[in-house]
């Protein structure tokens, strides 16, 4: 155990420096991801926990009492900040007659033609670079809000190799001026742009938009899907990718069975999302899959009234399970990690350490921050959030409540209540 820290630097709720100490009835941590299977066993709990951290980086954890000047919350449990690992923003405008529409009986597949995908393209196209910074920003504060200390971004709104570039750039001047720690994926194969057929526009992306946004972006994504692209298709992504040494990410099975996520590990991706469809073969691939996380995304499970996957084939498996939010106008208008949370416990039936791990260490591993983000650890980055309820498990309990009280990225605080 470290010193105990010597000075309360929260002021007001308002952290003055990237320095500071708080304690709280209960303080869970995850084992560094990717944690395997049933992740309960990897959570670490200590009753009367504490952490402190100087300069943005953590120096101790462990018992409140090794830290006597801690600001102390009762009845609060201290975690790592959440890792929100598939989120589409940025994107521009929301699409809340759609959702009625489907509410009506409308499929997404439906809407898919004019609507959905290519209307948001449309959007993002038709407003000016610093509207689409204006709509995103307080977007981004609010997941701050909700405990969210980094966050991936993607393209898949652009629809043309300047507009995907466009929006690679856009996503950038984001993680600038986010609070968070913002990862950028280049979701080039989203939708089949009008005008042009699909085995031309996967070639453009192969041979430009790919190289072309190499410094731009960490990682890209396919979308396999029969209104999308397919498994061919992604294996020529995954080459592209891998000759300019980006990793590869996969929308998998999300609107029914493709073989995807079986593809997405034999091709070493990082991770395999969605899954609503996963089949037999599928699972025992991420089971023992070396790098490939499965990325569970339950609340556009929800706002589809889709079938959700066989979770706990996934972790029986042994499959690193992480959750997300989905974040996109279309099928998961849902921010708040803590909402994905409750999503994911109550209908995928998640215990909540599962989900604690699945939305921290797991979901940072699916980034490729394993080694740094999702677990609280002296040398670690301080990001984590002080939680209402003296348990982790009261979270998921109390969907519809947003239970931060405090986050913090990097030792500062960026939301709370
Ligand atoms: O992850 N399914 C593909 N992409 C998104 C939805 C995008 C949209 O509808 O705008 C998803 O669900
Ligand atoms: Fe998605």
């Amino acid at each position: 155990m470290l010193a105990p820290h010597p000075a309360l630097l929260l002021h007001g709720r308002v952290s003055i420096s990237a320095t500071g100490a708080v304690a709280a009835t209960t303080l869970v941590t995850p084992a560094p991801g990717p944690v395997r299977g049933d992740a309960g066993s990897a959570v670490t709990t200590i009753a009367d926990g504490a952490v402190a951290w100087e300069d943005g980086v953590i120096t101790y954890v462990g018992p409140a009492e090794g830290l006597p000047g801690a600001e102390r919350f009762e009845g609060c449990t201290i975690a790592p900040g959440f890792v929100d690992c598939h989120t589409h923003l940025p994107f521009f405008g929301w699409r809340a007659d759609e959702f009625e529409a489907r509410l009506a009986g409308v499929s997404y597949r439906e809407l898919h033609g004019e609507g959905g995908i290519y209307r948001s393209a449309r959007m993002l196209a038709e407003a000016s670079d610093d509207a689409v910074l204006a709509f995103c920003l307080p977007l981004v504060q609010e997941m701050a809000g909700h405990g969210t200390t980094t966050l991936e971004l993607k393209t898949g709104y652009g629809l043309s190799v300047e507009a995907e570039l466009r929006q690679a750039r856009l996503a950038r001047r984001l993680t600038a001026e986010a609070p968070q720690t913002c990862t950028v994926t280049l979701l080039a194969c989203h939708a089949v742009p009008h005008g042009i057929e699909r085995a031309a526009w996967v070639r453009t992306v192969c041979d430009e938009l790919i190289p072309a946004a190499a410094d731009l972006v960490d990682a890209v994504d396919v979308y396999v899907e029969d209104i999308a692209f397919s498994l061919e298709d992604l294996a020529a992504v995954a080459e592209a990718a891998a000759a300019t040494g980006l990793p590869l990410r996969c929308h998998a099975d999300q609107l029914a069975a493709s073989g995807a996520a079986e593809a997405a590990v034999a091709l070493g991706a990082r991770s395999a999302d969605h899954l609503n469809h996963v089949s037999a073969t599928g699972i025992s691939a991420l089971g023992g899959a070396e790098g490939t996380v499965a990325v569970l995304l339950p609340t556009s499970t929800l706002f589809l009234r889709a079938a959700p996957p066989d979770v706990r084939g996934l972790l029986d498996a042994g499959a690193a399970v992480a959750i997300a939010t989905d974040f996109n106008p279309g099928t998961s208008p849902v921010l708040s990690m803590p909402e994905a949370i409750a999503t994911a416990c109550s209908l995928y039936g998640l215990t909540p350490a599962e989900a604690l791990v699945a939305a921290t260490a797991n979901a940072a591993a699916a980034l490729g921050l394993a080694g740094t983000r999702g677990t609280l650890a002296p040398g670690r980055p301080a990001d984590l959030v002080v939680l209402d309820g003296d348990a982790f498990r009261q979270v998921p309990y109390r969907p519809g409540h947003n239970p931060v009280r405090h986050t913090f990225a990097d030792g500062r605080r960026i939301g709370g209540a």
